[in-house]
């Protein structure tokens, strides 16, 4: 735990050393949970989000984009339910005085109980060596098949009190499993109550409830509103999806563990409408396409992993959740939703207008189902920041700290550093950056010796650096050097475009 801990405040430390994030206001003392990207983090943001954008709409025919207003009209949010049903459980610790989110406690004990199976499995690995059959220890070990029917019903309690709001039931389920507080260590809880995340101001100056305006919880209603128009206006045929970047915003209970979890953060959401019936087949083709999106970025394979909704949300009749490996553990990263006609048929009846699509070859009017892919942007970006923030142990006995960001998604693609500071070397260096500047975020670097810069930009994870020096002079071939591997091989300063290129284009990530 505590490794994990410092982990993360590693990563927040070299985020903000180098111009990724700061804490937002920072002069004022911050405002919690809040951050902003520096320099280097709104690139590496605007990069994931051209991974997510072209990935969804070049890539599909048959997806559009979409870029709708934060305000919307309140009705809105009355038909989408969240008015009624956006709520969190909540209950507090009376010593430690700190709130919590009811299910987000029950969650984590739970993981507590899967982290003792892995240390028994792990045990059984170590045991048995070669010869270990782990689905058979799996299906016959004591310990295992105890923690599993555990596991199956505290989440069973868990399921039947939140959909029943039985606030009462899950405040029992937390002293049922003896749950303390991290903080105070003690069980001396509140009852659980619920709690609106919606954050609400007022339109223009007339006061009163009928002027009340949500921030908007979630991008995907200002997809909803416009489903019609960009039908109609892009004369869309059903299969066919609209994507949306933009920001989010909730009044969390619980907001802390850095970008992870904010009150104002972006989400990268697409809604597929298909056919009634259909729904459960693209709910398996996204689940899939988008776990392979994440996959293409070669963070490890292993940091990812689905989890099934316990609660499903009041719009779905299936969700999972793509879990990352994040320094805190796995937490989910992406929502997959399959949510029915739910939104559609409740805008319908709250604005009195049809959302029906004809379909020709049917030759009949419905109201399509939905499946939504949710990514979090800010979550995306720590996934990414994270598991790339290397401290590796050199041969000459020294550490370097290095970012293996994705080149694709990498702030700067390359740095030019001319060796010295005269002799004509910063122009051709300039002269360079010059001719790749169309195509790639190059960065001049001429301060400190080689060595120094090598290590800024592995600290910044730029793919390559480029030295100029008195040779290119005279024959225009420059020394590459490759970040991952650090080996440095000599060029011709014409080749440097196909080679930066080859390597940090997103091509290969989207083929
Ligand atoms: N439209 C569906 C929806 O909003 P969600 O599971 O509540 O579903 C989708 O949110 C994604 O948005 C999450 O998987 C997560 O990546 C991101 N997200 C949600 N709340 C967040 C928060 N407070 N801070 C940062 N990201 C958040």
């Amino acid at each position: 735990m505590e490794q994990k801990e410092d982990k993360l405040k590693e990563v927040i430390s070299h985020a903000k050393e180098y111009g990724f994030v700061f804490p937002s206001s920072e002069i004022y003392d911050g405002l919690a949970a809040t951050y902003d990207y520096g320099q280097l983090g709104a690139e590496l943001k605007n990069n994931i989000k051209s991974y997510w954008w072209k990935s969804m709409v070049q890539m599909h025919e048959n997806i559009v984009g979409l870029d709708a207003s934060i305000f919307m009209h309140p009705t809105t949010w009355k038909a989408s339910g969240h008015v009624d049903a956006f709520n969190d459980p909540l209950i507090d610790n009376k010593d430690s005085k700190k709130r919590y989110r009811a299910d987000v406690l029950i969650e984590e004990h739970i993981e507590k109980i899967r982290q003792k199976i892995e240390k028994e499995v792990e045990k059984g690995i170590k045991k048995f060596g070669d010869s270990f059959d782990e689905a058979q220890f799996r299906a016959t070990n004591t310990n295992v098949l105890r923690n599993m029917e555990k596991i199956t019903s505290i989440e069973d309690r868990m399921r039947v009190s939140l959909e029943n709001n039985d606030l009462e039931g899950v405040y029992q389920l937390i002293m049922d499993c003896e749950i303390v507080c991290p903080i105070s260590g003690s069980r001396n809880w509140t009852e659980v109550r619920q709690f609106n995340l919606m954050f609400s101001t007022e339109l223009g100056s007339v006061a009163g409830d009928a002027a009340t305006i949500y921030l908007r919880p979630e991008t995907a209603q200002g997809i909803f509103v416009n489903f019609l128009n960009v039908q109609k206006s892009g004369r869309m045929k059903i299969p066919f999806g609209i994507a949306q970047i933009g920001k989010a915003f909730r009044n969390e209970i619980v907001a802390r563990q850095f970008i992870f979890r904010m009150r104002e953060f972006e989400q990268m959401e697409m809604q597929f409408f298909c056919r009634p019936g259909d729904e459960m087949k693209w709910y398996s083709y996204w689940k899939e396409t988008r776990e392979n999106w994440h996959k293409k970025l070669g963070l490890g394979d292993k940091n990812y992993r689905f989890h099934d909704h316990i609660k499903l949300a009041h719009y779905a009749n299936a969700a999972c959740d793509i879990e990352f490996n994040f320094p805190m553990g796995f937490k989910e990263l992406e929502g997959i939703h399959s949510r029915t006609d739910f939104d559609l048929k409740q805008h319908e009846q709250f604005s009195g207008k049809k959302l029906q699509y004809f379909d020709p070859e049917l030759n009949q009017n419905y109201v399509p189902f939905v499946v939504e892919t949710s990514v979090g942007l800010d979550r995306m970006f720590l996934s990414v920041l994270s598991s790339s923030h290397k401290i590796e142990l050199l041969e000459d006995g020294s550490e370097r700290v290095v970012l293996r960001i994705p080149p694709a998604l990498a702030p700067y693609k390359v740095a030019i550093m001319p060796l010295t500071k005269k002799d004509g070397l910063p122009e051709k260096a300039r002269e360079i950056i010059d001719s790749l500047k169309f195509d790639f975020l190059c960065q001049y670097d001429e301060k400190d010796s080689i060595g120094k810069r090598y290590r800024r930009q592995d600290a910044i994870g730029t793919p390559y650096s480029v030295t100029v020096d008195h040779q290119t002079l005279e024959d225009n071939t420059v020394t590459i050097r490759d970040r991952d591997t650090m080996e440095q091989i000599r060029i011709n300063i014409a080749d440097l475009y196909r080679m930066i290129d080859e390597k940090s284009n997103m091509r290969s990530l989207l083929a």
